[in-house]
């Protein structure tokens, strides 16, 4: 078993495991806390010590039922990254006088919800903070002056985005004294988006490692009967014979994780199976051929 190694996130960043566990569908697993505190254990083991959570995540909230997994014992959060994020305010919130979802990134809900993240985890500072989606009426100047206080505090050690277009972390680099670690993104077969609209060249120029979520497309790639779902399993699976992987999983991991921005990807499952079996990844590597291959497949198109 290959255990998973940390890398730095930019320059002057945090430390992350380069598998990193995503805790957005927790409340689907239906684990106790005991189970939950076990299930933690078990992926730290295998070198799995980042754990990305949200503001927003959960009904009840996935940071509350992680805190209470945490407070059966403390010394955990020693052996962890935690990562959340903020500014999408849901209904639920306040669902008397709120009308939509949307997004808000002004400093006063920035502050509360980050220091609501921290109350549900019971843990005195994150290590990174997230501007979970670009708000149309972010002013940037806020979000710094939020971004400082939480600092100066020490509630927040470091600080990133997610689902930003270059030109959006740039607008907010402009006004920061230090650097944004992360951009959070999409990365699959399904959306190669980034890959085409400059967020990951600018990532690469600043040496900033992107967080990729949803490598298997919310498991989409694995089931969806669509034409192109198809074509992109039919592929994976000549390449998993190919390059000995077990599963098409470990080939869709291993894709992300070849791109030249050295990706950390999130792992979405709660079956440590899946877990264990996504870390025999980091023993994959693609070539050229079989990553554009996979692209191929993708666009339903040769490159041309
Ligand atoms: N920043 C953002 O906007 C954003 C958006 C979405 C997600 N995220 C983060 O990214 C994390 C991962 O996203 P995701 O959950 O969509 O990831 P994913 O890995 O693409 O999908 C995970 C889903 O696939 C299922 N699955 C089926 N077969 C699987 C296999 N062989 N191996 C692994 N999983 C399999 C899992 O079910 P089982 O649990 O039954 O295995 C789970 O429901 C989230 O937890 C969250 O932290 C961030």
């Amino acid at each position: 078993m290959k255990f998973v190694p940390k890398v730095q996130m930019s320059p002057n960043g945090p430390s992350f495991s380069r598998l990193v566990q995503g805790y957005w569908r927790m409340n689907e697993w239906g684990m106790s806390s005991q189970e939950l505190l076990t299930f933690i254990k078990q992926h730290i083991e295998l070198g799995i010590t980042t754990v990305d959570h949200a503001h927003v995540y959960g009904i009840p909230p996935c940071e509350k039922r992680f805190g209470e997994a945490l407070k059966l014992n403390r010394g955990i959060r020693d052996s962890i990254e935690i990562v959340s994020k903020c500014g999408i305010q849901p209904v639920r919130d306040n669902s008397s006088t709120r009308k939509v979802n949307h997004y808000n990134t002004s400093k006063k809900y920035i502050i509360e919800s980050a220091e609501l993240s921290l109350q549900r985890l019971g843990i005195d500072f994150l290590d990174v903070l997230l501007i979970h989606r670009p708000d149309f009426l972010m002013s940037v100047d806020e979000v710094a002056d939020a971004f400082r206080a939480l600092y100066d505090s020490g509630k927040v050690k470091h600080f990133g985005v997610s689902n930003f277009t270059p030109s959006q972390f740039s607008l907010l680099q402009t006004r920061l004294d230090f650097e944004l670690v992360t951009n959070q993104v999409e990365i699959n077969p399904l959306n190669m988006s980034c890959l085409e609209d400059g967020t990951l060249d600018q990532l690469q120029a600043l040496r900033v490692k992107p967080m990729a979520w949803s490598c298997l497309a919310g498991s989409r790639i694995l089931l969806e009967n669509t034409e192109q779902a198809i074509r992109i399993r039919s592929v994976l699976s000549i390449i998993a014979d190919e390059i000995q992987a077990a599963s098409i999983a470990q080939v869709l991991y291993a894709w992300v994780l070849r791109l030249p921005t050295n990706p950390v990807a999130l792992l979405g499952s709660g079956k440590i199976e899946r877990i264990t079996s996504g870390v025999e990844s980091l023993n994959l590597q693609l070539t050229h051929e079989q990553w554009y291959r996979i692209w191929v497949a993708a666009k339903g198109h040769n490159v041309p």
